[in-house]
Formats: C-alpha cells, structure tokens, sequence
C-alpha cells in the first residue's frame, strides 16, 4: 500500500492518504526549541528536553493526540471539520487532504465543501518559538463566513512526566489568562519572579491577522463532555471565554473570516514559552503575518536546502538519490540535534547525550557541515574523563572540568548509568580521521580541549589517552574487554569478558592514529608504538576470534566462548564481520569468508540479521538480549544501525552489487509502495526491523533517532559513492550495482563545488581505470587541495 510519494524538487514527502499504519512525523526547530509534528497534527513541543521542557502534552503510544489543531466551522449550518484529517475525522470522499512534510517545515493542506485551507507549522530559524500559519481560501461561488478555532494543550508543568503521574501537585500550580490576543499560562504565580514580575515559566498561544472573537484557557470547557473530534466550543461555534484556576489549561482561540468568492485570508497562531510582554512583542511583528510568515519560511528553507547542497547525485536509483540528497541527510541532522531525546517513542527521559550515539551521529553530517561536526566533535571530547573514557551520558548541561564520573555515586544516581562501556571513546577515533579528511584541518590535532573531570590536552592527547584506556581494560587473552555494554547494549562481558567488535575498532583507532600522526617527528617513537600495538593486537584476533568462516563476538567473563558455529544459539554475528572488514583487520580470503557466511546466513529479504540463530535457552548470563522476542531488537533482529556497516563493509571490499542488494533491502524508501510492511515513514530509517520469527517479519520500529541515520548514511557516501576522503585530499572509488552506466555527483569539497561523473560503460561493480581533471589525466588517485579548483570537472572512469 501506498500513502504519499516523495517529491525531491522541493525536497518533501507527501502523504496523500492520512491513514498510515502509524503516524508519520516530522521534526520542527532547534536544540533551543523542539517540535514534533505529524500528517494528523499530533505531536508536541519542548524547550530544550522533551522531559524536562515539556510545553506541550502528548499521549504516547495512543491515538496521535493532541496535537496542533486548527478547526474550521461554516457558520451558516455548524458544519465543522479540522483542517488536518484528524481529530475530525471527515468521511474522505468529501475531504481531501495533502501533507508536506519538509526540511523542518510541515504543511497541511485540505479541501471541503469548497473551503481550501492550508496550515504551515514552522518554528523560524534561531529562534524559539513556533508558528502555524493558516490561510483559508474561498474557492465558492457565494460570500462564506468560516469559524477558526486554534487548539493547543499546555501541559501543567514542564516535566513531562508530573504532568502525567503528579496531578494532585501540578493541577493546583498553573492558570491561564486572557490578553486581547493570546493566552497566557501562568506556572507557580507567586514564585521566584524577577522585575517584570514573572518567573520565566510562562507559556502563550496567541493568534494574530484577525481579532479573536471568543476564548477559553480551559481544556474542559473547550471539549466539553466530547474528545477532539468534538469539541463542545467548536460545536457551540464560539468558546465561553473561560480560563483555567486549578485542572488542566490550554490554548484555545476562535476568530470568524468572512470570505468573498475567491478571496484567501491568512491568520497565524504562534506559541511558545515567554512571558507577557515578549509574547505581546512577538505578536505584533506577526500583525501581518502573509509577508513575516513566507520570509522566515524562505530564511528556513535556504538554511536546510544549503546545507543539503553540499552533496547532490543522481544515479538510476530514486531511492538512492532521495535518500543522500534529502531524506537520510535531514534524518542525520535530527539525530545529531536531538539525540535519542525526543520522539513518538522516547518521551525525553534519556535527559543527555549518549556518548557512543553522539559521537556516531557527527559522522552522518560531517560531509554536508564539517564546522556544525567540529564543534559537536570538541564537545563530546570534553566529555572524556582524564583517564581516556568517555561518560557514557554527556549530560545536556554538560560543565567540561567538572563533571562527576561513574566513580562517583552522585553520577550514578544523576544518570543511571554505572559503569563506563568498552566502545564509546573509540568511536572518536573514525569520527575525528573523517572531519579531517573532509576539512584537511590537521590542525585540529593540536587544539586544547578540557576533560570532563579534570585536566586538558590536545586532541592528539586525549585520542592517546583513550587507546590508554583500553590498554588498561584487557581481558583474559589480552584483547579489549567488553565492560558494561560494546556497542551491543545487551552485551555484558565485565572486565575479563572479551569483546571482538571493540577488538576491531581498538586496531582501526591505533592504525587512524598512527596516519594522522604521520610527519610528525615528535611523535615518531609513539607512532611505532602504534604499530607494534596494532600489529600485536591484530595477531591476538587471530588467534583467539578466527573460527574457519567466521569471527567470533567474544568471551565471556567466564571465558567461554560466544559466536562459535559450534553453538546451539547465537552461533553467528553480524558486526564483527563487517567490522573485521571496515578496520582493515581481516586478510583479503577472512573478508570474503565471513561476509559470505553472513549473507548465507544471516540475510533475509528486509535485512540482515544481527545473530542466529536467536536467545531462547542457551544464553550466559552477560546475553541481556535474552528479554527480548525473538529476533527483535538486539535479539536477532535487523538492527538498522549494523546494516549501515555491512553496506560499507561489502562496498570496501568492491562488491558493488552486494553492497547496493543491503542498501535496498532496509531502506525505507523502497517500502514506499508497500509501506505496509515496515508501518513507520518511508522517508526515515527506524532502529530495527523484525526478523523471520515474529508474525510480521519486515515490520520497523523506533523511528527517526536512531544511529542507522549515520552509518547507512556513510555506507551510501563512502560505500557506495565511494566518496573516501583522506587527511591528503580526496579519494573516489565507487562500488556500485555493475549494471549502472555511471552517475554523478555535485560536492562540496574543503571549500570548491567539484562536478564528479562517474563513467561506467565497462559495467564494473568497482575500480577506478582513470581519474580525469577537466578531461586531463590526474597523476594520482588522491585529489589533493593543489589540483583542485572550484567548478572543476572530475570524470572517475570505472
Ligand atoms: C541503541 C542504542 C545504541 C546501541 C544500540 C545497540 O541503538 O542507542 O547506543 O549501540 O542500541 O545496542
């Protein structure tokens, strides 16, 4: 089944049909101000933590609602609807509706008994604050008086979660008030008020571009006995200009637009957390809000469009393409914005930065905004503690110098986290080679940055003292132990339970390292430290993870071992195969060998498998997965994130046309036609799919937030595009389905737009024959920043 298309000149996914298995969301705002938003206008807002900033409420994992809504009444007969499908809900033979979900923007347009309506939501770049703008057009032959009511629910307070469980406190602390053209939610009246006599919790929904003629600041005098789909003020066809003193507020604010045939009238609602008189400042400059709408939306559009430029191709796939150029790139910058903090389905608690999660998700956009990258990047570097791990929450408030660890109860309680985790300070390893290889700003090696304890270094210092950390946490054959989680959060080895996935990615930071230390004199004697290190891990993979087709995931803490064919269950797992490839770990016959066996085993038409066969009866104790279904989750279901690897994996090793079959097979916009299968929106990926074992295999979850947004991102751009940066320059070497003629690709690189065609008449699946400047040969394979110049033609021939 099909609900909507993607349509890439304006870069939108547009649902035709509202009806989707589940809501299909869109993100609005800014780190300062957040706002979910779906097709039927469900979703919320916060200020900076979706827990703990809470302005709007929202019924998880129920029936979408509330949301932003906009009702519209014919003042003739008392006919109503929504201007969204929902909470009306209008028989769809009569009502016509289209949502277009955009680069931050979301717009609902519908179509009833002649009354056209559109409903932009937006929040205007760097601000915080949020705008839903509403024009009604006439689209009659006779003059048409049209009611519109705006309808917004305030939670009580901002924590989310008093809201919900604490009535018998947060009922009794807030009122609404009334003011010509909003309402004002008053939280603690009488508390902690500076000057103006307000304390900074004061929330507003106000309308401007037409007088309001009723109003209620009340919930239950807005619904009534009915829920939204009815509500009593919009039935009565004027609200009862009540406010709300003790229960639940909200906005609501009717005005009536009189319509001669033919004629638009636009009206905005604006929202948002202030007090009086900036809430009556930011309304005025609305006052006409056709001309301040479509210039903030324009301001918006250009800040997304132009980061989104930064990398444009077009290759004969339409999944492909929309995924780079639109879909997949928004969906990083989501990531790497919110974290795992605010969706459908993480209500706002994880009240942080994870530090394996944010330090992958820089990677997903540091090739469309290296500085955006960098500053991430030397955040999550003050982060690290002086000992070289990282705190495996980096709190929104994050104090670098001094922050409490996981060795100190305080952190424990605050966070809920512990014990440090094996990978988190390794992912810094690729993250920090691929901004330098992207920028050639070598340079940053040598900035000072705070840890999160105590202390500073260079970035080079803190990259050391995490290869330290390691160092100093190996397990019963000297290779990394796996601590409180890998990257596997169900994983527990503890500290002499071994870890092969961070084996890899140990091996990969020394030999990263290593490079980028290359030339430089002072760090000559680390730099064969490196090696030998390396060299000596590398041997130890050997001996202990290789098992004839496969790598083995581990040991236990009791040394047994995990991921050996010879086991009832979990005999086989998927990312230290891929991860044997992507460090360069495994020789040329181990590579092909283990990504073999994980595509005879391991694949299943809607991806890969992480494990099987799945948990059920012989797990160890450290095997947490166990909780879950079968293959669900880490349980041996397609965890979106390790696909992303294996995509990788395959293209590194040239195999174009394996690497393409793994981007399809998980990729959300080639569900479009049968969305179906995978319920969640086909423009973004979901954590993970189910696999064979459950009653519907296919189905995704977990939307939006996830790490998939980066690692398939760089599967696609480095993988497959074969984009490869290195500290030198530039390196293209595709490994894409033999049967293409080629593609192209536009690319921003360390500050010039290079044209890049990619020529595949032979009909390789990978190898580049030759590069050509402007049609002249280039003398190496690595365009380096002196060959290139700005508009220049690059032709890669395949
Ligand atoms: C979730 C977590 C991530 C972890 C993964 C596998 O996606 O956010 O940190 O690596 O699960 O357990």
């Amino acid at each position: 089944m099909q609900f909507g298309y993607f349509d890439d000149l304006r870069r939108e996914y547009v649902i035709t049909d509202p009806r989707t298995p589940m809501p299909w969301a869109n993100y609005l705002g800014s780190p300062a101000y957040g706002a979910i938003v779906t097709q039927n206008a469900g979703g919320y807002s916060f200020v900076k933590s979706g827990a703990a900033g809470r302005i709007l409420r929202y019924t998880f994992n129920q029936f979408d609602e509330p949301g932003r809504y906009v009702y519209l009444r014919d003042e003739a007969d008392g006919d109503f609807w929504s201007a969204s499908w929902r909470p009306v809900e209008k028989d769809l033979k009569d009502f016509h509706t289209v949502t277009r979900h955009g680069t931050a923007y979301t717009s609902i347009q519908a179509d009833y008994r002649d009354i056209h309506s559109e409903v932009l939501y937006y929040v205007p770049l760097n601000t915080d604050h949020e705008v839903w703008c509403v024009r009604v057009t006439n689209q009659g032959r006779t003059e048409r008086k049209i009611g519109v009511f705006g309808y917004c629910e305030f939670t009580t307070e901002s924590f989310y979660t008093q809201d919900l469980v604490n009535m018998q406190y947060t009922q009794f602390i807030t009122v609404t008030e009334f003011h010509k053209d909003h309402i004002l939610q008053r939280i603690n009246q009488f508390c902690d008020l500076n000057a103006d006599g307000e304390n900074g919790r004061e929330r507003f929904f106000g309308m401007t571009g037409n007088p309001v003629v009723s109003y209620t600041g009340r919930r239950e005098r807005f619904l009534g006995v009915h829920r939204f789909h009815e509500p009593q003020g919009v039935l009565d066809g004027k609200l009862d200009n009540t406010v709300n003193f003790n229960g639940n507020p909200c906005g609501a604010l009717h005005t009536v637009l009189t319509l001669a045939p033919g004629e638009s009238r636009t009206i905005a609602f604006v929202l948002g957390q202030k007090g009086e008189k900036a809430a009556e400042a930011l309304l005025a400059r609305y006052a006409d809000p056709e001309a301040v709408v479509s210039a903030e939306w324009k301001t918006l559009c250009d800040y997304w469009h132009g980061k989104l430029d930064h990398l444009h191709i077009e290759t004969p796939d339409h999944d492909l393409n929309t995924m780079v150029n639109t879909w997949n790139a928004f969906q990083c910058f989501t990531t790497f914005v919110w974290s795992r903090a605010a969706s459908l389905i993480y209500a706002g608690e994880r009240n942080g930065y994870g530090y394996r999660d944010t330090v992958q998700d820089i990677q997903g956009i540091i090739h469309l905004d290296p500085q955006m990258a960098k500053e991430r990047l030397c955040f999550m570097l003050s982060a690290q503690v002086h000992h070289g791990a990282g705190l495996p929450l980096v709190k929104f408030d994050h104090n670098p110098g001094h922050e409490d660890t996981p060795e100190q109860d305080s952190y424990v309680r605050s966070t809920g986290h512990p014990a440090y985790r094996a990978d988190d300070a390794m992912w810094l390893f690729p993250t920090v080679y691929k901004y330098i290889a992207e920028t050639g700003d070598l340079a940053f090696l040598d900035e000072v940055i705070p840890f999160a304890d105590y202390d500073e270094g260079t970035v080079i210092e803190h990259l050391k003292r995490s290869i330290d950390f390691t160092m100093h946490h190996l397990g019963f054959h000297g290779l990394p132990a796996g601590l409180h989680a890998d990257w596997n959060d169900c994983l527990v080895l503890g500290a002499s339970g071994e870890s092969s996935f961070v084996a890899f990615q140990f091996y990969m930071a020394m030999r990263q390292l290593e490079e980028l230390l290359e030339g430089r004199e002072e760090y000559a004697e680390y730099r064969s430290w490196l090696k030998e290190s390396a060299a000596d891990i590398l041997r130890k993979i050997n001996e202990f993870f290789w098992e004839d087709d496969r790598f083995l995931r581990g040991y236990t803490q009791e040394g047994a071992v995990i991921g050996s064919k010879h086991d009832p269950e979990a005999a086989m797992w998927l990312n230290p195969q891929s991860w044997s490839v992507i460090s360069g770990g495994a020789t040329r016959d181990q590579a092909e060998k283990s990504m073999q066996s994980v595509y005879d085993i391991l694949n299943t038409p809607n991806g890969i498998e992480l494990l099987a066969p799945t948990y059920k009866k012989h797990y160890f104790e450290g095997a947490r997965m166990r909780l879950f279904n079968p293959t669900t989750k880490e349980n041996g279901g397609i965890f979106c994130q390790s696909q992303g690897w294996a995509i990788l994996a395959e293209a590194l090793l040239g195999h174009g046309n394996r690497a393409f079959q793994y981007f399809k097979e998980s990729c959300p916009a080639a569900y479009n036609e049968r969305a179906e299968i995978r319920e969640v929106e086909p423009y973004v990926h979901s954590q993970f799919i189910e696999g064979h074992e459950t009653p519907q295999p296919g189905r995704a979850h977990v939307h939006w937030l996830t790490g998939t947004a980066s690692t398939v991102m760089v599967g696609m751009v480095e993988g497959i595009l074969g984009l490869r940066p290195t500290p030198n320059g530039l390196r293209i070497s595709p490994s894409i389905p033999a049967e293409w003629d080629g593609f192209t690709m536009d690319k921003y690189f360390r500050g010039k737009n290079l044209h890049i065609t990619v020529d595949n008449k032979a009909h390789h699946e990978s190898g580049v024959q030759s590069v050509l400047i402007n049609g002249k040969a280039a003398d190496s394979m690595i365009l380096t920043d002196d060959m290139l110049s700005d508009g220049d033609q690059i032709t890669i021939v395949m």
